[in-house]
């Protein structure tokens, strides 16, 4: 079934005519809104806050924060004496430099941000960890990036394998009664310290973040982002979030994720907007009263949070003032039709989706204010940009025809390296200058493109990307576990949730209890959003003959489809 296109939002858009635009931009041009276009001396940090505590923008709000417990505002000129505070508290304590890896590893507060843009102001790569992450996931992460420096909470340091990691030298922790014997205390550093900094200026090639994703084998990798990618975080915020002056934004993810450090720092603040952070847990109540309270204009969400708003019920919804919304927009997994549906109903408001990935460093297929929404497409490549379909020689393929999603090498925001892994960076491009996504999905006659599903075998679970390998690892440490294989399994909510097969060790008995327990052996391991919902044991799993588990025969024994090509598989 066709499902209606939803008609363009009349109105005066950053982006007015996505033709004309598409035709005639190109990068350089974007270059003349930064300040170091003119005056050589470049950080993202200065750009995204800095510069407008020196403008009309003083003593705009910058930042408004809620958790269960705090609720706070900080305007651009506080936002600036507080990051500068904090660069002072990292510098004089633990030494930080250009070029060195600093984690943040702690829940989303006013403090993550300031170290965040203090970090950046001194020219440090920031490595961001989601507060979920048990040791195994740390230690991964900072062994590989050989980290100098994290900074946490009380609650979450003794997650960090301090042992293991020769190369971490500091641990900075924001919170009450911190032992200073071992630990350096934020807090009562940054009552001391200075408000004035000199900025350590970069080059556009310079590390700014280095997010770890999963791929469908082997360890996550470190994708790194530069300063330059500021180029495309503004041009974004402007044309696809379509920010403007008095927009109060509200992005809902996790920094521990690339949307909430591009869209959650960069992109609104490049702009000089009024960003709105909330901490803690979602429920439909807390958010629904965090748009009505601060008026949000803009909102950036995800699919699932979508899907549990309206699993919530429109009656809910109705009882809340949502009207400030003016434009809505979601990332990171296929965003149902039904969904986009349901929010014209409620909001009033067409849901935008946009796609891009931690290695695009930025949106590149999206869907403006300005153009007609086809409910289910990921909507068409931003000026600058240029998409397409291609085989596995990386031949463009006509309208219609699915294959791999890729994208011409040359936008500002793309990944700059793979951590320590050339040859992990090199896989990712096709002769002709094509970066291949690893999506497949196909175009249509308008040139709107629409998702199908991944190449690989990795899973979308609630937005978050989980390798299989990574998962199946954990599993085979446990010691009733001799082989495990893990799939994606459709779920109406959570887009995927993890199915894990598992054959048992020689005198184990396949349990209820021992579900649980391997469950729990997974979440303490690696992290929660990582444990298997399902668990099912089997005598043998299907492999091929050089050993390695066949994931896609697992999927089609959970889907009920027909396996396809066993020639390669074990007796
Ligand atoms: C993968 C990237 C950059 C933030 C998003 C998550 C999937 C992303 C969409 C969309 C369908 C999407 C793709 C992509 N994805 N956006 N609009 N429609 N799928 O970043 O963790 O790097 O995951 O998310 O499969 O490859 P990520």
């Amino acid at each position: 079934m066709k499902l209606e296109a939803l008609p363009v939002v009349k109105g005066d858009h950053n982006l007015s005519s996505y033709e004309d635009v598409y035709t005639s931009f190109n990068w350089e041009e974007a270059e003349k809104n930064f300040t170091w276009y003119e005056t050589g001396k470049l950080n993202a940090a200065y750009e995204a806050i800095d510069r407008h505590a020196e403008t009309f923008r003083k003593n705009k709000i910058a930042l408004y924060y809620r958790d269960s417990k705090r609720q706070e505002k900080y305007t651009y000129k506080e936002m600036k004496e507080l990051s500068n505070k904090a660069a002072n508290v990292i510098k004089n304590t633990a030494n930080v430099e250009k070029g060195d890896r600093l984690f943040v590893f702690m829940p989303r507060t006013p403090e993550l941000y300031f170290i965040v843009l203090g970090a950046v102001k001194l020219g440090a790569i920031v490595g961001p960890l989601f507060e979920a992450f048990m040791e195994g996931a740390v230690k991964d992460r900072l062994e590989d990036s050989e980290a100098r420096v994290i900074v946490t909470t009380p609650e979450l340091v003794n997650r960090i394998p301090v042992d293991e990691l020769p190369h971490l030298e500091h641990i900075i922790i924001v919170g009450e009664d911190v032992d200073t014997e071992k630990h350096i205390d934020f807090l009562s550093e940054m009552e001391t310290a200075s408000k004035e900094l000199d900025i350590v200026w970069v080059e556009k090639t310079d590390g700014l973040l280095l997010h770890y994703t999963s791929g469908s084998t082997g360890k996550p990798k470190g994708v790194l982002h530069i300063h330059q990618a500021m180029i495309q975080h503004y041009q974004t915020a402007k044309w696809v979030l379509d920010i403007k002056e008095d927009d109060v934004y509200w992005c809902t993810a996790d920094p521990g994720w690339v949307t909430g450090t591009v869209y959650g720092i960069f992109g609104p603040w490049l702009t000089g907007s009024t960003n709105v952070i909330v901490g803690g847990r979602f429920s439909p109540e807390s958010w629904y009263q965090t748009i009505e309270d601060y008026g949000v204009t803009v909102w950036y969400s995800a699919p699932t949070a979508f899907r549990m708003l309206m699993g919530a019920g429109d009656d809910l919804v109705n009882q809340y003032d949502l009207s400030s919304l003016r434009h809505v927009l979601s990332v990171g997994e296929p965003l149902n039709p039904e969904v986009v549906r349901w929010g014209a109903k409620v909001f009033n408001k067409r849901i935008h989706d946009t796609w891009w990935m931690t290695e695009t460093g930025a949106q590149l297929i999206c869907n403006y204010p300005s153009m007609e929404i086809k409910p289910g497409s990921m909507g068409k490549p931003i000026p600058g940009v240029q998409a397409a379909i291609v085989d596995e020689k990386g031949q463009e393929l006509p309208p219609y025809r699915m294959g791999n999603l890729a994208i011409k090498k040359g936008w500002p925001s793309m990944m700059h390296t793979i951590w320590n892994n050339q040859e992990k960076y090199d896989s990712y491009f096709m002769p002709g200058e094509w970066y291949v996504s690893g999506d497949s999905a196909y175009m249509d006659e308008d040139g709107y493109f629409w998702f199908q599903g991944r190449v690989d075998d990795v899973i979308m679970t609630s937005g978050e990307r989980v390798g299989p390998f990574e998962v199946e690892s954990k599993l085979i440490e446990h010691p009733a576990i001799a082989e495990a294989g893990v799939i994606g399994k459709p779920d109406p909510v959570r887009g995927e949730i993890i199915k894990a097969f598992v054959a048992l060790r020689e005198g184990y008995e396949a349990t209820d209890e021992l579900k649980e327990e391997i469950r729990l052996f997974v979440k303490e391991g690696l992290a929660a959003h990582a444990a298997p919902r399902e668990i099912e044991f089997r005598d043998k799993l299907p492999k091929t003959r050089s050993g390695k588990i066949m994931r896609r025969v697992l999927k089609a024994w959970e889907l009920d489809l027909p396996t396809g090509d066993l020639s390669t598989m074990e007796d």
